[in-house]
C-alpha cells in the first residue's frame, strides 16, 4: 500500500512518521509546497520540536518514509491520500474572523482531480467544518474523468508536546465514511493501516458528518473545561479559595474527572480558538444563535483571562509598569513545543508594552525572530525597542521588577530563585501564570508571589 500526505506540518509530519514506523510494509510520502519545510524534514533539524519525534523519523526516513515537493507524482502513486493542510480562521469576506478558510482544502481537491490517473481514497485529516467532505466529493466528481474516489473523515486528536505518545497510544482513532459498500471498503482499508498498532476496539467508525463534527466538538469541550476553571480562578482570587484545591476536589468526581482542569493565563494553540469560532459560525449558519452564543463565551472568557493576567501585574506594581523591566519566562503556548500560535504570551506582552514596560522574554525553544514577529508584527515601531529576547531565564530576570511565568517549562522549577531574587529591585514580584512553582517557598525567600486563582 502507498500513502501520500499533503501538508508537512505539525499534524502531517508526526502522524505520517508514526504510520511509517508502525507499518513498515506501507510506503509513506509526505508532500508540501513549502520547499524549506520539506528540506528541514529531510535534514537533522526537523521543522518542529516534538519530544521523541527525531527518533521516530530517523527509524523510517529513507526506508518507507519520504518527504518531497513532488506533489503531483506522489498523488498519482498513492492508494490513500491524507489531506493535512492548514485550515485557519478566515480573515476576509463572509465569515471573516470566525469561519474556516477552506481554500487550501479546495485547492488540494482540485489538484488531486487534475493529476490522478486512478481512483483514490481521500482522507480528511485537517480539522474542517461539518459537510466539507461534500465539497470535496463535488469537486472530484465534476473533474474526475470517470475515476472513482472515496472521501473519509479521520480527524486527528494529538496534542502538541505529546504528539508521539498520543499517536503511539491514541484514546481512539475516528474514521467516518459513507454507508455504501465502496465507502465501507475504504473505511476498512484505512482501519487496517491503524490496526498495525491500535487495538481494533479503539478504532471507531461512523458516518462522515458525525466524524467531522466530533472533532470540532472534542476541541470545544476541552477548551470549555479550561475556560470554566479559569472563570473560577477569578472567584478564587476574590475569596481566598485555591483553584488547584477546587480542581482537585471536583476532579475526584468520576463524572467530572481530573484532566484539563489546570487554571492558567489562558489557553493558546492553533486550534481551540479557531475550532470554536468555526463551530460558532456553523451554528449561526444553521439558524442556532443561542447555541452559537453559548460556545462563543468560551473564547470570550479566555480573552478576559489573558487580559486579566496583564492587568493584575500592572495593578500590583503600584498601577504603573512604565519604564519597568518585566521578565517573561516562556513564550510557547505550552511546554515541549516551539509553537507560538495564539499563545497567551502574545497578548500579555502586547498589553505590557502598551503600558510602556520593557518586556524581556526567554523561551528555551522559540527563536527571537518568531517572538518579535508574533508580538510586534512586520513593523516593529517604538515598542520594538522595549521588547528584548534573551538566552536564559536568569538573564531575563536580572534587574526586573517582576517575573511572569507564561509557559510551564520544566527548567523553571529548578531555577536558583535566591540568585534571581538578589538581582531584582525590591519588592520583587513573581506572577506564576501556570501555577508551576511553590509560592510558599518563593514567599519565604522574599518574593511577593502570585499564582492564578490563588490569594
Ligand atoms: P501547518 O500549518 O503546520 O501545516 C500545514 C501544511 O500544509 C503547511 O506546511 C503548508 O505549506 C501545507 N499546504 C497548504 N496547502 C498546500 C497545498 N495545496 N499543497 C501542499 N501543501 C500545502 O498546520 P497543522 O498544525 O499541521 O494543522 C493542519 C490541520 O490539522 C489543521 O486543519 C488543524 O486544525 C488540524 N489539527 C492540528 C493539530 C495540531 O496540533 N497542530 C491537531 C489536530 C488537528
Ligand atoms: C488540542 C487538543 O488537546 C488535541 O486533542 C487536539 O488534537 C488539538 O488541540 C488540535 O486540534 O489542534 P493542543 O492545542 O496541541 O491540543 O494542546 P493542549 O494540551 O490541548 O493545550 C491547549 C492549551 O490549553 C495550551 O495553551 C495549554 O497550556 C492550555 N491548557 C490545557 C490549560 O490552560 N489548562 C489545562 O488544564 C489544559
Amino acid at each position: 500500500m502507498k500513502i501520500c500526505c499533503i501538508g508537512a506540518g505539525y499534524v502531517g509530519g508526526p502522524t505520517m512518521a508514526v504510520i511509517a514506523q508502525k507499518a513498515p510494509d506501507v510506503r509513506v510520502t509526505v508532500v508540501d509546497m513549502n520547499q524549506a519545510r520539506i528540506d528541514a524534514w529531510n535534514s537533522d533539524t526537523l521543522p518542529i520540536y516534538e519530544p521523541g519525534l527525531d527518533e521516530v523519523v530517523k527509524e523510517s526516513r529513507g526506508r518507507n518514509l519520504f518527504f518531497s515537493t513532488a506533489v503531483a507524482d506522489e498523488i498519482n502513486a498513492a492508494d490513500i491520500i491524507f489531506v493535512a493542510v492548514n485550515t485557519p480562521t478566515k480573515t476576509y469576506g463572509v465569515g471573516a474572523g470566525r469561519a474556516a478558510d477552506l481554500r487550501f482544502i479546495e485547492s488540494v481537491a482540485r489538484t488531486i482531480a487534475d493529476v490522478a490517473t486512478s481512483g483514490k481514497i481521500i482522507v480528511e485529516k485537517s480539522t474542517i467544518p461539518v459537510k466539507t467532505a461534500e465539497t470535496i466529493k463535488k469537486i472530484l466528481a465534476a473533474n474526475s474523468r470517470g475515476l472513482s474516489f472515496q472521501v473519509l473523515s479521520n480527524p486527528e486528536f494529538l496534542a502538541e508536546g505529546t504528539a508521539v505518545v498520543d499517536l503511539h497510544n491514541p484514546d481512539r482513532v475516528l474514521i467516518g465514511g459513507e454507508k455504501t459498500p465502496e465507502g465501507q471498503a475504504a473505511v476498512e482499508a484505512l482501519s487496517s493501516v491503524y490496526a498495525h498498532w491500535v487495538p481494533r476496539e479503539r478504532i471507531i467508525t461512523t458516518n462522515l458528518w458525525s466524524s467531522e463534527l466530533s472533532k470540532l466538538v472534542a476541541n470545544a469541550f476541552l477548551a470549555q473545561r479550561i475556560s470554566s476553571i479559569n472563570s473560577i480562578s477569578a472567584l478564587c482570587e476574590a475569596t481566598e479559595a485555591d483553584v488547584d484545591e477546587v480542581a482537585r476536589a471536583i476532579g475526584h468526581d468520576s463524572r467530572i474527572g481530573p484532566k484539563f482542569l489546570k487554571a492558567s493565563v489562558g489557553f493558546g494553540g492553533s486550534c481551540f480558538q479557531k475550532d470554536i469560532l468555526n463551530l460558532v459560525y456553523l451554528c449561526e449558519s444553521f439558524g442556532l444563535p443561542e447555541v452559537a452564543e453559548y460556545w462563543q463565551n468560551v473564547v470570550k472568557m479566555n480573552d478576559w483571562q489573558k487580559t486579566r493576567f496583564a492587568t493584575r501585574i500592572v495593578k500590583t506594581l503600584f498601577n504603573t509598569v512604565a519604564g519597568k523591566r518585566i521578565a517573561i519566562w516562556g513564550f510557547a503556548f505550552k511546554k515541549d513545543t516551539n509553537d507560538t500560535r495564539e499563545t497567551a504570551a502574545i497578548s500579555v506582552c502586547r498589553d505590557l508594552l502598551a503600558e510602556m514596560a520593557e518586556v524581556v522574554v526567554y523561551d528555551p525553544k522559540v527563536p527571537e525572530d518568531q517572538i518579535r514577529r508574533d508580538v510586534l508584527g512586520a513593523e516593529e515601531g517604538e515598542a520594538g525597542k522595549r521588547l528584548i529576547v534573551v538566552n536564559s531565564a536568569e538573564e531575563a530576570a536580572q534587574g526586573a521588577h517582576a517575573v511572569a511565568v507564561l509557559t510551564e517549562w520544566d527548567e523553571f522549577k529548578t531555577i536558583d530563585f535566591a540568585a534571581v531574587l538578589a538581582g531584582m529591585p525590591k519588592p520583587a514580584f513573581l506572577f506564576d501564570g501556570r501555577n508551576l512553582l511553590d509560592l510558599d517557598a518563593l514567599r519565604e525567600l522574599g518574593f511577593t508571589a502570585f499564582g492564578v486563582g490563588k490569594a
